[in-house]
């Protein structure tokens, strides 16, 4: 089994947050999209034939796309690959793009899965993150997804803005829960360098949230899962019975995957490669038949890490008998040894086989996992 993700570098403005790669020069859309074909020609045998079991289209803003552009990029797919028969196929939204026309239109298509980023469903706190929407339209947005037959939708919510309480956030959460919704990404808020909101920080105008209220409104948050029936299934994604993402567990399951587009990663099992972040050199380059990427092969301890840091991320954790099986013993004897005084702390546990983070661990991973992984 397979995935493919596709990189969609475009932004109509930039959100005060966010460093992931995309360009305001959407005069660019039209070369972008041809290369991006040519790109899906010339990486065809990069799975080496595994079905495609998954598609995502993620930003930028992919929503930016006009729904029969997404076909065709969808139709290319298929004449390449062999996708599976109940693929997944992802779209990442941003809330105002989804206009009645265009949600009538994208019904059409072969997209079966919308991941729209609300963010938040308070005024003061889009327009200071810089968001293009309000909140009755992200409310809009879902309903009228809704109505037109899409029953597979995930929000991102992001937690620990600057000045928010657990009483702003459980609203959030509330509202979501109103919504009807099959999966949500809650994101505690980081500061990027590069960012509006890392200047804002570095100038005093915004402040971080104290940890006492970040930790209250993740404790808040597991909370909500609880009581809605949602699972906890990796440290910022949580989904109702049946509706994980299955984009993400390639990621998390070692599943091959494909990345087309400015900045997209691909990763084969034995290396993993990434795609030049610059938009006008990678639509030159893929032209020219030059190379727009850089790739390292993974070393027994890069295989090693990866597998820990994304297994730990989520709620199966790390399948020790898996580890034991296939990875080196000293490897696994050390991460054994340095999860001892974690697990006395009650931060980590084992578990059927399994070492996994506990509630507790959970705020404190980034810690754990850096002493988990071998140098
Ligand atoms: C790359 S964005 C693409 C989604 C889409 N363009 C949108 O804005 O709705 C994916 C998600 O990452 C999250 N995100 C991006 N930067 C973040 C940050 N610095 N801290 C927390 N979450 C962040 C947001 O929730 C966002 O919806
Ligand atoms: S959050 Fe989405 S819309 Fe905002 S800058 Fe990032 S990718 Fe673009």
């Amino acid at each position: 089994m397979s995935g493919i993700y596709i990189h969609v570098p475009f932004c109509k403005r930039r959100c005060g947050y966010c460093n992931f790669y995309s360009s305001t020069r959407l005069s660019l859309k039209n070369d972008y999209l041809a290369a991006i074909g040519r790109e899906l020609q010339m990486r065809a045998n990069y799975l080496n034939g595994e079905p495609v079991q998954t598609i995502y289209f993620g930003g930028g803003t992919p929503s930016l796309l006009q729904p029969t552009e997404i076909q065709t990029i969808i139709d290319t797919i298929r004449q390449l690959h062999q996708v599976s028969d109940t693929p997944e196929i992802t779209v990442e939204a941003n809330p105002d793009d989804l206009t009645p026309d265009y949600i009538s239109q994208l019904v059409q298509t072969d997209v079966n899965r919308l991941s729209i980023g609300i963010q938040s469903f308070d005024d003061d706190y889009l327009q200071l993150m810089n968001r293009r929407h309000n909140a009755q339209q992200a409310i809009d947005a879902v309903k009228l997804s809704q109505k037109n037959g899409l029953d597979n939708i995930s929000i991102d919510l992001i937690y620990g803005l600057p000045g928010s309480t657990c009483k702003y956030w459980k609203r959030q959460l509330d509202t979501a829960a109103s919504l009807n919704i099959q999966h949500l990404s809650a994101y505690h808020l980081s500061y990027e360098e590069g960012t509006a909101f890392a200047q804002k920080l570095h100038q005093h105008k915004i402040a971080e949230v104290s940890e006492d209220e970040s930790l209250a409104q993740f404790n808040a948050l597991t909370d909500w899962a609880q009581a809605t029936g949602f699972e906890h299934y990796e440290i910022s994604n949580f989904a109702r019975p049946g509706f994980r993402s299955r984009h993400n567990s390639c990621y998390w399951d070692r599943t091959i995957y494909l990345g087309i587009g400015p900045a997209a990663h691909s990763y084969n099992l034995l290396a993993r490669s990434w795609n030049t972040s610059d938009i006008a050199a990678y639509i030159k380059n893929v032209n020219e038949g030059k190379s727009f990427s850089e790739s390292e092969t993974l070393t027994p301890s890069d295989i090693f890490n990866d597998y820990v840091i994304t297994a730990l991320r989520t709620s199966a954790g790390i399948d020790m008998d898996y580890l034991q099986r296939e990875q080196p013993k000293q490897m696994v004897d050390y991460l054994q040894r340095q999860a001892e005084s974690f697990v006395r702390a009650g931060q980590l546990e084992y578990s059927a086989n399994h070492l996994k983070l506990t509630h507790n661990g959970i705020f404190v991973s980034d810690e754990i996992m850096e002493r988990l992984i071998v140098g």
